[in-house]
This record gives structure tokens, sequence and C-alpha cells, in this order.
């Protein structure tokens, strides 16, 4: 993880005198420079702070009639030395002039003692621009900073050590300020950092998210013994479950980069994704796919490249691309298969290069509908397939759902619910399980297994409906996966 001042670095070396940081947090991007200002030429220069509403102001005050951007950039150009802090100037990049005035001042910064910064959320370089401006998405606080975070709030209150980890991992992906928020209502009222705050935690991190680009943050609520069966897929997984903390493994190139779960709808494929989240503990984002073609974040290109540079910031961290044919598929035609095209080699790209630290889990329903080049060995570790539950995996998914319902297991017999229901995926046999503890609540009484028969009998499976196409989902997988159960 890469501080901010890290990643300025390599563009101060390279004497941009230019530069804009994309970030919502003025704090932290303010302290940063600070230090740049104090450390980066031969003696201390002075940091200036410009926005609309003050001007500029420097260590002795505000700079007279500098509030318009222009009259600034001109103060900007007739001081001898400082680092120029603008705030939200990008707001102003529609204005010619404004444009002109950054192209001109340049050159004149140039191997001098002046850095000028542009500092906004979501910055947007107009073409003209794109030569004189070097733009850099300031990264997020990292591991350390949080972890300080997490103490400086937590203050007289114990953290449990099994704790710590987990807990500073639900605040990656927040700024400082979020970071701090989330913290004070998680631990509002609470004697002791628990699971509860943990749990709190990453509610208010889910909601965050949510407000917030095409990524959503996935709490951890399945464990890989919620899973009912695919016992081959679990053990892949299990095998692999240290990999992420051991820096030996990562030198020597073993850390998983990727897994895709392929399958007949309801068997489980969105689950495995969730519960590798919980099992090497580490923050699940989603891909949100009509997200990113919605429109809501200018381009498709543009939202997805934010949501692969996001993953960057928060990794160590698991990608979920949930029904990835939508997005990346070979079958679109007319306007969409342009910017699919576009997209799929931005993928492809990113997943030969990306991080080490981010797993991609990517599900499919229709795998045909996949680019042969995605399944080319060495994108994916693995390619699994999930088939319709067999008997004793049945079983065990009665047991799943009973038991997080609360359920006494001691009073059905998961065997014989297994045998009747032969053809049923997941899905059905968890609705069926509700639909009978609501049929028993409604009659204020303890649900039985004959309350389930009941449902069974009510219910046709999906696999009576659509054998045709789980006979082609399963002789396309034959011989291109493995399979999960
Ligand atoms: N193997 C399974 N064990 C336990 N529950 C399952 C299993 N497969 C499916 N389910 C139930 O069905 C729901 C839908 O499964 P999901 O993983 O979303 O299916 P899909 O394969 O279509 O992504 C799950 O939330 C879970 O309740
Ligand atoms: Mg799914």
């Amino acid at each position: 993880m890469r501080s901010g001042l890290d990643v300025l670095r390599p563009v101060l070396i390279a004497r941009h005198p230019i530069v804009a940081l994309d970030s919502f947090e003025e704090d932290r991007v303010e302290r940063t420079l600070d230090t740049v200002a104090r450390s980066r030429f031969q003696k201390p220069v002075p940091l200036f702070t410009w926005s609309i509403t003050r001007g500029l102001r420097g260590p002795d005050g505000a700079v007279a009639e500098t509030r318009a951007p222009l009259a600034a950039l001109a103060a900007v150009g007739s001081t001898r030395e400082g680092v120029f802090l603008f705030r939200d100037l990008h707001r102003h990049f529609d204005d010619p002039a404004v444009v002109r005035a950054l192209r001109e001042l340049r050159p004149r910064l140039t191997g001098t003692a002046r850095l000028l910064f542009v500092l906004g959320p979501r910055i947007e370089l107009p073409v003209e621009l794109k030569r004189d401006v070097v733009l850099i998405d300031f990264p997020l606080p990292g591991h350390d900073e949080l972890e300080a975070l997490l103490e400086k709030h937590a203050g007289r209150l114990a953290i449990d050590e099994r704790m710590r980890m987990p807990l500073v991992t639900a605040l990656r992906g927040l700024t400082a300020i979020e970071a701090s928020h989330a913290l004070h209502l998680a631990l509002h009222g609470r004697e002791a950092l628990d699971e509860a705050v943990l749990t709190a935690l990453q509610d208010q991190k889910a909601q965050l998210a949510r407000q917030d680009g095409v990524l959503e943050y996935v709490p951890q609520r399945w464990a890989l013994d919620d899973i009912g069966g695919l016992a081959t897929l679990k053990d892949w997984f299990l095998r692999r479950r240290t990999l992420f903390e051991d820096t030996a493994a990562m030198d020597r190139g073993l850390t998983p980069r990727g897994v895709l779960v392929m399958g007949i709808p309801g068997c489980g494929k969105s689950l495995t994704i969730k519960a590798i989240s919980a099992l090497w503990n580490l923050p699940l984002f989603r891909l949100d796919m009509s997200r990113v073609f919605g429109g809501l974040y200018g381009s498709p290109e543009e939202g997805f490249r934010r949501a692969l540079a996001m993953m960057e910031q928060v990794a160590p961290a698991i990608l979920w691309i949930d029904e990835i044919e939508n997005g990346i598929s070979a079958e679109s035609t007319g306007a969409d298969a342009g910017i699919k095209g576009r997209i799929f080699a931005t993928f492809l790209t990113w997943m030969q290069e990306k991080p080490a630290q981010v797993f991609v889990g990517a599900t499919a329903n229709r795998i045909d509908l996949l680019p042969a080049e995605l399944l080319r060995k060495g994108r994916f570790d693995q390619v699994f397939f999930i088939d319709l539950p067999e008997e004793a995996e049945r079983a065990e998914i009665f047991e799943v759902h009973l038991r997080r319902k609360g359920e006494d297991l001691g009073r059905f017999n998961t065997t014989t619910l297994a045998k009747a229901t032969k053809g049923w995926n997941g899905a059905e046999i968890e609705a069926a399980v509700s639909a009978a503890i609501i049929d028993a609540m409604s009659e204020d009484r303890a649900v039985a297994e004959d309350d389930i028969f009941m449902q069974v009998g009510k219910m046709v499976p999906l696999a009576r409906t659509m054998a045709e196409q789980i006979k082609g989902i399963r002789s396309w997988a034959h011989q291109r996966a493995i399979r999960a159960n």
C-alpha cells in the first residue's frame, strides 16, 4: 500500500510543475503537500492554498484580489517560490482562459521552486491540458494509517487481537474522515471491540460504498460452512487460505489470481464468492455491470477504469464480477458491442498486470457467451463448474438453511428430504424451508418435516422447466472446467 507521498515522488522527480490530484480528502492532501513544501526544494518554501471562496492564501495571510481563478494563477506567476494547492480548479476547466493560463504557466514554473496542484474529486482533464498536467489518483489511507485511527478511536477500550486485522480490513477503501465517522458510530455505546463492532462497521461501510461509484461493498455474512456440498471447490479455497498473508508465497508468485465459477443458476456461485471473503478475511467488492453501463459515472470505460483503480487502492481485496457475461460478452452487437469490446480488452490487460493482492472472483451462468481469451490458461487459476447438487449435498443444504433459521436439526430427517428433492437446486431448497417456516408461524406452531414436504410437492424445480439449457451448460463445461462437487 503506497502512501500519498510515495505516489507523488516519481512525479516530483520527473519535475512536473503542474499536477492534478484526484481525491475527496482535502485535509490529507494538504498535509502531504505541506511535507512537500518543506522538503522538496533545497530550502523549505511556503504552502499557498486557493479556493473560489477565499482566494489565494499563504503563510502571511490572504493575497489580495485573487478569488477569480485567472487572478490567482497570475499571482502564482509572479510569486518566486511556493507550493500552490488549488481546490476545485478543475471546475473551471470549461473556461478557455483558465486552460490557456495553465498552459502558459507550465514552462514558466519549470525549473523554479514552484509547484502547482489542482485538487478535487473526479477530475477529468480537457484534452488541451493532457500534455501539460499530470493526473494522479491520490491514494486512500493505507493499513498503518487506518490502524492508527482505530487505536485512537478505541481509546481505553481493549482491542481483541483477533479482531484487529478484520477491523482494519473493514475500514479499507474509506477516506480518513469516513473511517472516523464509521468508527464513531460503530463504537457508540460499546464496551469492547468485538464481533458486534465489526458488523456495525461493515454495515457503515456498505452504506458509504453505495453512495459512490460502481463498486458495492459486500459485508461478510456467509461462512464456508454455510455452503452445502461443493467439496472440491471448498478444498481448493481452504488450501489457499494463508497465501494472501504469506509474503514468501507472494515473492514466489504463488498468490492466487482469480477463479471463474460457472454453472446452473441457484446452485451457489454467488454464495461461493461471498464465502471466500470470510474464509480469507479479505474485503469483498462487487462490480455492478449495470451501473458501469448505466452512465451514472461517465462513460462505461471510465466507470470501469475507476473501479479497477479503486480495487488497487483497497488491496488486498476480492473483486467480484457477478454474471460476467453481462458485461463482457462475445455475442453483443450494435452500439454496445464496441464499448463491451473495449472494456473486455481493458479487463484482459488488467488481469495480466493487476497487483497480486487483488483476487478476482467471477461468476457466469452462460459461459458459452464468454470470449475464449478469457478462459485461456493463466487468466484464472481455476474454472469451476457447479452442477445441481447430488443427494448427499442436498441433505447438507437442508441442514445449512434449517440451522441458519434457528431450527433444531434433530427434528428433521434431511436424508429423506434430500431423496424427495432430486433435481432441485440450493435456492429452491432454501425457498421451501422458508415457506414451510412461514406457514407454520402463521399457524402459531413450530415447523415440522411435513411442512417442508408440503412445499416440495407444490414446487416445480427449474431443472424440469430448463432441462434443455441445463444439458447444454453441462456438456459445455464437461471439457473446460473442474467440477466443484
Ligand atoms: N450449495 C448451497 N448451499 C447452501 N445454500 C445454497 C447453495 N446453493 C444455493 N443456495 C441458496 O440459494 C441462494 C442463491 O444462491 P446463489 O449462490 O446466489 O446462486 P447462483 O449460483 O445463481 O449465484 C443462496 O443465497 C442460498 O441461500
Ligand atoms: Mg448469482
